[in-house]
């Protein structure tokens, strides 16, 4: 595929869901260009057909922030940061050569699409339960998560004792985000509790991956052994 040609190809190919944490995006509030470009390249480059939901990174929080300062209700901050969160998706689609959409039922109705690529929907929940239910819409059965964490850990990855769990169960990545669901700003677990549920209930294999190394991106969209954590 070259420039903004997409192929109508993607209903042929086994398609997997990717939760972009925004966090790559940005490096403070500088875009990653180069991390864009080069996720670009790797999905073109791979047999499978991809819906990918974007985060908002330090920009959807910036603006989530000065709406709480206005004393504006959380709703409001949800719905301003959704903006940022659509924003990336739109600089990400272009980026991948995928077809932007901002819901779940324009995603349905363009499930033949090779990259459908969206960001966040409704107030209240987070780029990784969109990225569960995205998952639902298109019947991917393999979601990867790309975060700045390199897997699911027992506590706080920044305790010496934390352990990386290689591999662990639907029920255990769900009681591991109820124990640590604090919804107070800036400490959140890896995957929220919605997206935990939603996965569990449509069996949807989730791996969880370093997003800014690629290889193992790429092992993980392939369903292949990874350093991150696999949750089936
Ligand atoms: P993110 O999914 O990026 O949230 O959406 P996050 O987990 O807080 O961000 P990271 O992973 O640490 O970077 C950003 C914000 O947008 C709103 C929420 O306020 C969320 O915190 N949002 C997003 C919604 O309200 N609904 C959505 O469907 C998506």
């Amino acid at each position: 595929m070259h420039g903004n040609a997409r192929s109508p190809f993607g209903d042929n190919m086994e398609r997997v869901v990717l939760s972009l944490g925004g966090s790559l995006l940005f490096d403070g509030y500088k875009f990653n260009t180069e991390f864009v470009k080069a996720l670009g390249e790797l999905l073109r480059s791979l047999p499978f057909s991809f819906g990918v939901v974007v985060g908002g990174g330090s920009v959807a929080r910036l603006y989530a922030q000065a709406a709480r300062s206005l004393s504006l209700n959380e709703f409001y901050a949800d719905n301003v940061a959704i903006l940022s969160t659509r924003q990336n998706a739109m600089l990400v689609a272009a980026s991948v050569n995928g077809i932007y959409v901002q819901s779940f039922e324009e995603a349905q109705l363009f499930k033949r699409e090779r990259v459908v690529v969206m960001g966040g929907t409704i107030p209240g929940i987070t780029t990784d339960a969109d990225s569960a239910l995205l998952a639902e819409v298109l019947g991917a059965k393999r979601l990867v998560n790309l975060s700045t964490v390199d897997g699911v850990y027992d506590k706080n990855p920044e305790y010496p004792d934390a352990h990386k769990y290689e591999e662990m169960s639907y029920d255990q990545l769900l009681s591991l985000a109820m124990s640590s669901d604090d919804r107070s700003a800036g400490t959140h677990f890896v995957f929220d509790v919605v997206a935990c549920a939603i996965i569990r209930r449509s069996k949807i294999e989730t791996h969880f991956v370093n997003g800014r190394d690629l290889e193992q991106v790429e092992r993980a969209i392939r369903g292949l052994k990874h350093a991150g954590t696999v949750v089936k």
